[in-house]
């Protein structure tokens, strides 16, 4: 997962400061890097799948942990080069061994879920990441696991750690063709209680999930990490009483609650704007919140009593928060 912000970012909260250790290259433009504490100290543990922000002079970036997660005295990231983008992925690149960063403790979004028969891993791209992260805890655990992976030819990122990690549960497909052909395949012939994850560009992970609901998958089953919430649509309006004050806030189609807020006058921490930091988070106290965030676990969202108001907005006409 990369998440890009694209506004100026305070510190991060609750974070680690720590060094890069290692620098290694994955492609010309996909670059890993290794971070540690600097005192040589063990790092918080982390569920497969789970993500860091990195904060990169004063922007973030959300990127997918590639280890097991058990007992880490370090953390690796890949970090796809984007020199037009806001998340400062650039400068990343341009970063040494040495160098001193500030990082998130780890979050869950994307966890393999621990009753499924059978895991089939589904990666394009740089969204082999978290993949190589579930791949690594299923070798460790004895879990049963299979990946397809598609990438570009020339540019597969982890090739060698996929490979050694997989052996003949992987499957490669360097072109469209062939990675649809592998995907109807391997869509039919699961056993009952596999989980499905997918992750990469919107469009390929649009293209899974439809196909698997079209062979019948329910969607229980089916598990998505989508690379940011940057392509959101804009949303149906509503509107938002503040508790505190008894004001109400129109937010219209198209804009966000945190940038409604703002256009009011108030002020709401924030640092992504792309619903993966958890900075802009609000308490809920009445109504549903339509959540599109990448922070909020699976059971905070059922609970329904919080909402990231830099992305997520209200499936009934009104809410009241605690602000
Ligand atoms: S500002 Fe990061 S989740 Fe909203």
């Amino acid at each position: 997962m990369t998440a890009t912000a694209e506004a100026s970012a305070p510190a991060l909260h609750d974070a680690l400061e720590l060094v890069l250790a290692d620098v290694t290259d994955q492609t010309p433009s996909i670059r890993s890097f290794t971070f540690r504490d600097p005192a040589g100290n063990g790092l918080p543990p982390y569920v497969p799948g789970s993500h860091v922000i990195v904060q990169c002079g004063d922007k973030a970036n959300a990127y997918s942990l590639t280890g097991s997660g058990v007992l880490p005295d370090e953390y690796t990231i890949s970090v796809l080069r984007v020199d037009d983008g806001g998340g400062g992925s650039a400068t990343l690149h341009r970063l040494a061994p040495g160098a001193r960063l500030t990082v998130s403790r780890p979050r869950s979004a994307f966890a393999p879920v621990a009753t499924a028969r059978h895991h089939l891993l589904i990666a394009a791209g740089i969204g082999i990441t978290p993949m190589l992260s579930h791949m690594r805890a299923a070798a460790e655990w004895g879990h049963s696991a299979s990946l397809l992976y598609s990438y570009r030819q020339g540019e597969g990122a982890h090739l060698d750690d996929v490979r050694e990690l997989c052996g003949e549960s992987l499957h490669e497909c360097t072109d469209r063709s062939s990675f649809l052909a592998a995907l109807a395949v391997r869509l039919g012939e699961q056993p009952l209680g596999t989980h499905l994850y997918v992750c990469g560009p919107q469009g390929f992970m649009d293209t899974v999930l439809h196909a698997a609901s079209e062979a019948g998958w329910p969607a229980s089953r089916l598990h998505s990490e989508p690379f940011g919430s940057a392509d959101l649509d804009p949303g149906q309006p509503f509107s938002v009483r503040l508790s505190r004050s008894g004001t109400v806030v129109d937010v219209p189609s198209g804009t966000s609650l945190l940038e409604a807020l703002e256009d009011s006058g108030l002020k709401v921490p924030f640092m992504c704007r792309q619903g993966v930091c958890g900075e802009c988070v609000l308490p809920v106290l009445r109504g549903t919140p339509e959540h599109r965030d990448l922070y909020l676990s699976d059971a905070e969202k059922t609970a329904n009593n919080s909402i990231m108001c830099c992305v997520s907005r209200s499936r009934d006409a009104g809410l009241e928060i605690d602000f």
